[in-house]
């Protein structure tokens, strides 16, 4: 169990875990490539470790070197079929981005999850890769994990999302580079860009215009892969620090893709003092230093424009909003109910419990501002992000706040503790 108390302020100079999203598609889009490629900054968190042995199951080499990781690519069809299940953990983006490459192999996969990640929406995927000829089944239709996929002779498609989704973007592209033609993928409010930068970096045919994606039959080749720490891991750190007075940190080489950054937009229309240091581009992302000074901040709303460049940072935003001066209303984000928990309902709870005046919308949350918070016993559901918001929630409190079940915390920041003791003060 983790526990949390009030702090006077957060100071010092900290560096956070490899982004989560590029580590996965490292490890991914390496393994079809041509070539050995060196992966450095990988987050060796459980999601991604999942996304390793999935790989190794399907024949990959992947050797750990500590500095970085070794990956012998064996091009697009040198994977083979798996002897037994592959297990995707708690992880989305393994079980769809798979999804997308079992598309276009011709042999037979069964791939799994834990319990969260069995009760999480798979028809997104299902329906698009199915439209380019793969055979994709599973529970209730073909929606639920386990699922069962053999894929082969796919035709591109021009699809439009029903949902600003990166995961599911990123399996119909991943499809796409086995497809005859030229498949197209559109969303309403673009999600983020990962995939489609590193394909480019890797040799893919794939061009961005207007905000509309379109990949072609393509051999990607193994190539040096930089991650820069994960913004989604920085945000609990950021937004502790420009929430309480007296903060100044600053944390070094975080990624900072326009698509991940609606983080710090919100925290400075809240009335942060953020600034960006040594902006640099390494390996088609962009990575920098972020200096945060502490201070009140006012509450605002935040609306469906913005919340796919921020949607794992909402649970860590409405507790930085229970301490800011007026109501924060945020809409549009009905999506974080089919993430590793119900996040609308998870936080809603959890913040209730401590005393802070917030009420569920349909598709979000509408937090009063200046709580005062009480410590207490609070619960993470098993996801991650729930577990250090409420430990960040803690900071603010007026007695301790102790989170179960926080062992969650290993998926994505293995050492979210130890880096917390060496800020607070
Ligand atoms: C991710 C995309 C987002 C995000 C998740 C990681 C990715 O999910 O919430 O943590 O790596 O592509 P959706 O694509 O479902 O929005």
């Amino acid at each position: 169990m983790l526990v949390t108390n009030k702090i006077q302020g957060i100071e010092g100079k900290i560096t956070v875990p490899g982004d989560k999203s590029i580590s996965h598609r490292a490890v991914m889009l390496a393994s079809i490539s041509k070539g050995t490629s060196s992966i450095k900054g990988f987050l060796r968190g459980e999601d991604c470790i999942s996304t390793i042995s999935c790989f190794r199951g399907l024949g990959i080499d992947v050797e750990d070197k500590g500095e970085e990781i070794i990956l012998h690519g064996k091009g697009l069809y040198g994977l083979r079929e798996p002897e037994g299940v592959l297990d995707a953990g708690n992880s989305g983006t393994t079980i769809r981005l798979l999804s997308g490459i079992l598309a276009g192999q011709e042999f037979l996969t069964i791939v799994m999850g834990d319990a969260s990640l069995r009760k999480r929406p798979m028809a997104r995927i299902a329906v698009p890769l199915r439209k380019m000829g793969a055979m994709i089944e599973g529970r209730d239709k073909g929606n639920l994990a386990p699922l069962v996929i053999r894929g082969g002779n796919l035709k591109a498609i021009d699809y439009t999302s029903p949902v600003s989704s990166a995961q599911v973007k990123s399996a119909i592209l991943l499809a796409g580079l086995y497809g005859e033609g030229d498949t197209i993928v559109r969303e309403e409010i673009v999600s983020r860009d990962h995939t489609e930068r590193m394909l480019k970096a890797l040799g893919a045919n794939i061009k961005t215009e207007n905000g509309i994606v379109t990949v072609g039959k393509s051999e990607l080749h193994g190539e040096e892969i930089h991650v820069p720490g994960d913004i989604s891991s920085a945000a609990f750190f950021m937004a502790a620090a420009a929430a309480m007075p007296k903060s100044h940190l600053v944390i070094e080489g975080v990624g900072l893709n326009p698509t991940r950054t609606g983080i710090i937009d919100v925290l400075k229309e809240m009335g942060a003092d953020i600034e960006i240091d040594n902006l640099q581009e390494k390996a088609g992302e962009e990575t920098g230093d972020i200096i945060i000074k502490g201070k009140k901040l006012q509450g605002i709303s935040i609306g469906k424009e913005i919340i796919p460049r921020l949607i794992d940072e909402i649970p860590v935003i409405a507790v930085i909003a229970a301490t800011a001066e007026g109501k924060t209303i945020i809409t549009g984000a009905e999506e974080l109910k089919v993430k590793e928990s119900n996040r609308i309902t998870s936080m809603v709870t959890e913040l209730q419990k401590v005393g802070i005046k917030v009420k569920e919308l349909p598709d979000g949350m509408e937090i009063e501002g200046s709580n005062s918070i009480t410590g207490g016993r609070v619960e993470s559901y098993g996801d991650h992000r729930i577990a250090m918001a409420m430990a960040v929630c803690g900071l603010f409190a007026n007695g301790p706040i102790e989170v179960a079940n926080s062992g969650c915390i290993d998926i994505s920041f293995p050492d979210f503790q130890k880096t917390l003791k060496t800020v607070t003060k």
